[in-house]
């Protein structure tokens, strides 16, 4: 159909209906009416609002209210057919009210437009998803507190240039993961504060004509405060954008772990098992056992990253006030929100299986000579300059690399070539228990300063 009217709800100016190619290629229907028990809760609290002002009556109001949690209920239980030609998760709603309750469900609209409704719902659904978030961050950090505790005492290599650098606890190593995802956590709370605000009652760009009470509609819907600038309220997609920044950078914590766990798995390194219901095999190397977790967690990280790259972009040229380019927020949103939470979930349910091998942890760390800076710190407690010790046990590297053989396992006459400071107390202060146990302050390795440390994330201490 070319000709005649249009019968969108917005279609009273126009002269012809909308082409079936514009209809496809501008509806969100398809990926925005998971918006939708944000959208009811907000038409309702819009609703009372406007009854208690006087603008709608008692009746009409409880019409809607009630139309909408019977509309809700309905789509809930798959019951509810969206309509492409109907746009949006907004306009499917409406019109199906109105279908349902007839001229109450038309009066829904009043002082209120999509570009403040899809502001409102967009952060309504945001301040869940952070939520959801923020209790699958406490289970992994809990998870990581728990094989800490369980591998305190275990000691492994510590890197730097992934080369052996100091011997380190298994613990220790768990705990510097569980730091990063805390701050993430901080940082979700941190974007929830400026998600929390409502801009309903921004209308379309300059506010509305009507008595509004736009803080009884806050405290319906829980937020914070109300926005103070209706032409940035509909426009700004910040809070999202930020969201997805905290989400870019919590995926990349995770992707740096799972290039560790990708690594500890390797039999070339054995230091981890991970447990076979999550890992898979090869279709013809009968001997794989592949760690796709991580490996997925890893490729996932491109993708949020793109995400935030998205919104970005998309913000970046748009003159006030709303502007249809905001309608792209939404796919790279929900996907950073998605994507991050499955990374999360499986993390959590991944990290109490994860199997340490502790005597290939211990082997690798005695092999790599972890405990020369024990030696040069022994010397200068001895007296020397510490670049005097440095030179020394360098040269005693030298020596036993030659020899194929660790430091402790020279004998104390050679060790004294190296420096006549050193005496048969030197062999405590090389061992690689000897070298955990002298880090004993907080932040440090320590098997003491690991049990301290869970102990004061337990809020034990
Ligand atoms: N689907 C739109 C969005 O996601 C809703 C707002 C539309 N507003 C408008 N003036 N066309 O942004």
């Amino acid at each position: 159909m070319t000709s005649g009217r249009n019968s969108k709800l917005w279609g009273g100016r126009f002269s012809e209906s909308t082409s079936d190619l514009m209809e496809a290629f501008s509806e969100s229907v398809s990926f925005d009416a998971r918006l939708f028990r944000h959208d009811i809760l907000g038409s309702q609290a819009h609703a009372r609002m406007l009854q208690k002002v006087g603008v709608l009556t008692d009746a009409d109001a409880a019409a809607i209210v009630d139309g909408l949690d019977a509309i809700g209920a309905d789509i809930e239980a798959g019951r509810f057919e969206w309509k492409t030609e109907l746009e949006d998760v907004h306009m499917n709603i409406e019109s199906e009210l109105t279908r349902r309750i007839g001229e109450a469900g038309k009066r829904l609209h009043t002082g209120r437009s999509r570009n403040d409704q899809v502001a409102t719902d967009v952060r309504l659904y945001l301040r869940d998803a952070i939520d959801a978030l923020l209790a699958v961050i406490d289970a992994l950090s809990g998870a990581l507190l728990d094989l800490a505790e369980r591998e305190a005492e275990s000691v492994m290599p510590g890197f730097t240039h992934l080369q052996v650098a100091q011997p380190v606890t298994f613990g220790h190593h768990m705990l510097a993961w569980r730091e990063q995802i805390r701050r993430d956590r901080e940082r979700l709370l941190d974007v929830r504060k400026r998600v929390n605000v409502l801009p309903l009652g921004s209308a379309a760009l300059a506010g509305t004509v009507y008595p509004i009470d736009r803080h009884f509609v806050a405290a319906q819907l829980g937020f914070d405060g109300v926005t103070e600038n209706s032409l940035d309220a509909v426009s700004d997609r910040d809070f999202a954008i930020e969201f997805c920044a905290a989400a870019a950078l919590i995926m990349v914590h995770l992707s740096r772990w799972s290039e560790e766990l990708i690594l500890w798995s390797t039999p070339m390194f054995g230091f981890v098992t991970l447990p076979d219901r999550f890992c898979t095999g090869s279709s013809i190397m009968p001997q794989k056992k592949n760690p796709d977790v991580p490996e997925l967690v890893r490729g996932k990280t491109g993708r949020v990253i793109g995400d935030l790259q998205a919104l970005l972009v998309l913000m970046k040229g748009q003159p006030l006030a709303y502007n249809r380019d905001n309608q792209e927020d939404k796919e790279p949103l929900f996907d950073a929100i998605d994507t991050v939470s499955a990374c999360l979930r499986i993390y959590a349910e991944l990290v109490p299986s994860i199997g340490v091998n502790r005597t290939r942890c211990r082997e690798a760390a005695a092999a790599g000579y972890s405990t020369a800076t024990d030696l040069a710190d022994y010397l200068v407690r001895k007296g020397l300059a510490f670049r005097d010790a440095h030179h020394a046990v360098g040269a005693a590297v030298a020596h036993a690399l030659a020899q194929g053989r660790d430091l402790s396992a020279l004998s104390l006459q050679t060790l004294q070539t190296f420096s006549p400071l050193i005496e048969d107390d030197v062999y405590a202060a090389i061992t690689l228990e000897g070298s955990l146990a002298a880090r004993n302050h907080i932040g440090a390795t320590s098997p003491a300063q690991v049990r301290a440390a869970i102990a004061r994330a337990r809020g034990h201490d």
